[in-house]
């Protein structure tokens, strides 16, 4: 394997500007079509850093984001009911595995590429342009509520815990070349930096949280993630006790990555993971 990384990479992310004019985020449906965000977002050009050689270690708790390995036995990520058979179960135990964690539930599936045919063959999504969080504090507490809202036992039974959401993203492709994502170490966050957007989908409208800019932000990316690593992120915490709650990422345009690189294909699972 030809290695793509060389790194620190320089790299155009995409922050909010100013937090006085209104905002509002409408995502795509998948398909070939483009989430709209209204607000003055302006692109910055950041240093974002491998870390692979800088990150050896990293905690969800702390840096809000860890890469580890995971071999599947789903052998096609675009069959909905491999995902539901196969993936789903072994997303929790790895979750389980990983933080300790004594109940996972899955509630969201996204495949996303970078090629916009392939995007309007298979029917999914683009990558996400924009720094973001996916949850607030108000949204992460309430998605919880909906998840059980036809299930108010389980609301009752798990509802009291400490809980997080905890993003699981993998290519379902080859080595991810074009498009990685890049992750924001939460310790170099500042509450100040974070700024709520309603997110307005047909389905549900929630809470998202965009950024402003900030100098002190580190960026980082795992260079060539292959299709046995995962990257877990946490973007909702329930506890308010220093830990890290949320965790700001986006995709970029790779200038490292060889002009003729494949397409990124990837799968987001999201799940709501009890202590
Ligand atoms: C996510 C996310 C963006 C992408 O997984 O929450 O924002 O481009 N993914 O994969
Ligand atoms: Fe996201």
């Amino acid at each position: 394997m030809t290695r793509t990384a060389r790194t620190p990479v320089q790299a155009q992310l995409k922050f909010l500007a100013d937090k006085d004019s209104p905002l509002l985020y409408v995502p795509s449906k998948g398909g070939g079509d483009q989430t709209e965000h209204l607000g003055n977002f302006a692109t910055r050009t950041v240093e974002i850093h491998n870390a692979r050689e800088e990150l050896p270690s990293t905690s969800l708790d702390r840096e809000g984001f860890m890469l580890t390995r995971h071999n599947s036995a789903v052998q096609d990520f675009y069959d909905d009911s491999q995902l539901d058979g196969i993936y789903h179960g072994e997303v929790a135990e790895l979750l389980k595995d990983v933080t300790g964690a004594g109940h996972v539930e899955v509630f969201d599936d996204t495949r996303r590429s970078s090629s916009r045919a392939l995007q309007r063959d298979r029917g999914i999504r683009e990558p996400a342009n924009i720094v973001h969080n996916d949850y607030t504090a108000d949204s992460g507490a309430r998605r919880l509520r909906d998840f059980f809202a036809d299930r108010p036992e389980g609301l009752q039974q798990l509802g009291q815990r400490r809980f997080a959401i905890i993003n699981v993203w993998r290519s379902i492709a080859g080595t991810v070349a074009d498009q990685p994502l890049v992750m924001c170490d939460a310790t170099t966050i500042s509450d100040e930096d974070l700024v709520s957007v309603e997110r307005r989908a047909e389905e549900r409208t929630g809470e998202i949280q965009v950024a402003l800019f900030n100098p002190l932000q580190r960026w980082y990316y795992f260079p060539d993630m292959r299709s046995d690593e995962v990257l877990l992120f946490k973007t909702f915490d329930s506890a308010v006790d220093g830990r890290t709650r949320f965790t700001l990422h986006s995709s970029f345009e790779n200038p490292s990555a060889p002009g003729d690189a494949p397409a990124r294909e990837s799968l987001e699972t999201r799940c709501l993971v009890f202590f």
